[in-house]
């Protein structure tokens, strides 16, 4: 039978399935094991369940012994797995595309609302209690942006994108968006292509990223392309936080040179720079993206169903290599 490590907690439902069918070692403390230790551990193992916790590199694929063959991710993004050395090594590496769409689209409206309406701070008021020590002023008081009619540029139109779009659309907004490649007519529904992002940018009241952590899109809001937005713009993230330059998103929310941000991701997670967290104008959450009930389980199923494929010869549900 073969030996699978399952790296952190997945959905009960999913690790009960698994454990039918193979020898399963979990993690039942849950906590993130550190890169050393996997290094040590990884050998005893045929498969393995990964998440975007886990320190996948270099290191670890130059310390196999042959015994691993399939690193199957909960996740959509594999930006901690070294797909390189992988490959180099002929080990399979697998995600879970698509199941998370709605959600992590559910999560880029929450973020557009709530940075536009101050939500943060509407919230914390009421929470500590200063509410009534504020003047019901009518045109001062959390007044914030409108989000109906404006426009949303999205940079990466892909599933994700597409589907933040469709939902933006409920609300009246306008779609723009750059992408390495335009869409057919059909995949665009009525957004506008946009070739050169810096052409984009100065168009966008609302600007959201939906592209995968790699070395193009590296800082792709930056000082440079940060000052080619609207002073009333918004900023959105829930791709990686890579994608944004902390020292130039920091710059523009403290001097106005933007109206908000929205961001549920961050660069070296869990510890972002706490700059943000002192911001009224940025709205953040603990990469939430794709948490809910629905779709973790449907994550970690298909993590699980990978492995089961590989290991019956069965062709493989979302094969990155
Ligand atoms: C993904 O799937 O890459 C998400 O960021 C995990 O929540």
């Amino acid at each position: 039978m073969p030996k699978i490590l399952v790296s952190r907690k997945i959905s009960d439902l999913a690790e009960e399935k698994l454990k039918k069918e193979f020898d399963v070692k979990l993690n039942l403390k849950d906590e993130p094991i550190p890169e050393s230790e996997l290094i040590k551990i990884i050998n005893e193992y045929d498969g393995m369940i990964s998440t975007g916790f886990d320190k996948i590199g270099i290191n670890f694929f130059n310390n196999l012994n042959g015994k691993l063959k399939i690193v199957a991710q909960v996740g959509v993004g594999y930006d901690n797995i070294s797909i390189k050395a992988a490959e180099q090594k002929k080990i399979k590496v697998t995600n879970t595309p698509n199941v998370l769409n709605e959600a992590v689209a559910e999560t880029t409206i929450l973020l557009i609302l709530a940075a536009s309406r101050r939500v943060g701070e509407a919230y914390n008021l009421v929470r500590s209690d200063n509410w009534k020590n504020q003047k019901p002023d009518l045109t001062k008081f959390m007044i914030g942006n409108s989000v109906t009619g404006k426009t949303l540029g999205i940079i990466g139109m892909g599933r994700i994108g597409r589907i933040a779009a469709k939902s933006a659309k409920a609300f009246g907004m306008k779609i723009i968006y750059y992408n390495r490649n335009k869409l057919s007519e059909d995949l665009e529904d009525g957004a506008r292509y946009y070739s050169d992002l810096n052409s984009m940018l100065p168009e966008c009241d609302f600007v959201s990223i939906h592209t995968p952590a790699t070395p193009e899109t590296k800082h792709i809001l930056n000082a440079s392309t940060i000052s080619l937005l609207p002073r009333h713009s918004v900023v959105i993230n829930t791709s990686r936080g890579s994608t944004i330059d902390d020292d130039a998103l920091i710059d523009a929310l403290e001097n106005k040179k933007i109206y908000a941000a929205g961001l549920d991701v961050f660069n070296n997670e869990p510890n972002l720079d706490k700059r943000y967290t002192k911001l009224d104008n940025c709205f953040v959450l603990p990469h939430i993206g794709s948490a809910t009930h629905e779709t973790r389980l449907a994550m970690s199923m298909m993590a699980v169903d990978n492995i089961y494929c590989f290991f019956n010869n069965k062709p493989l549900i979302s094969e990155v290599i």
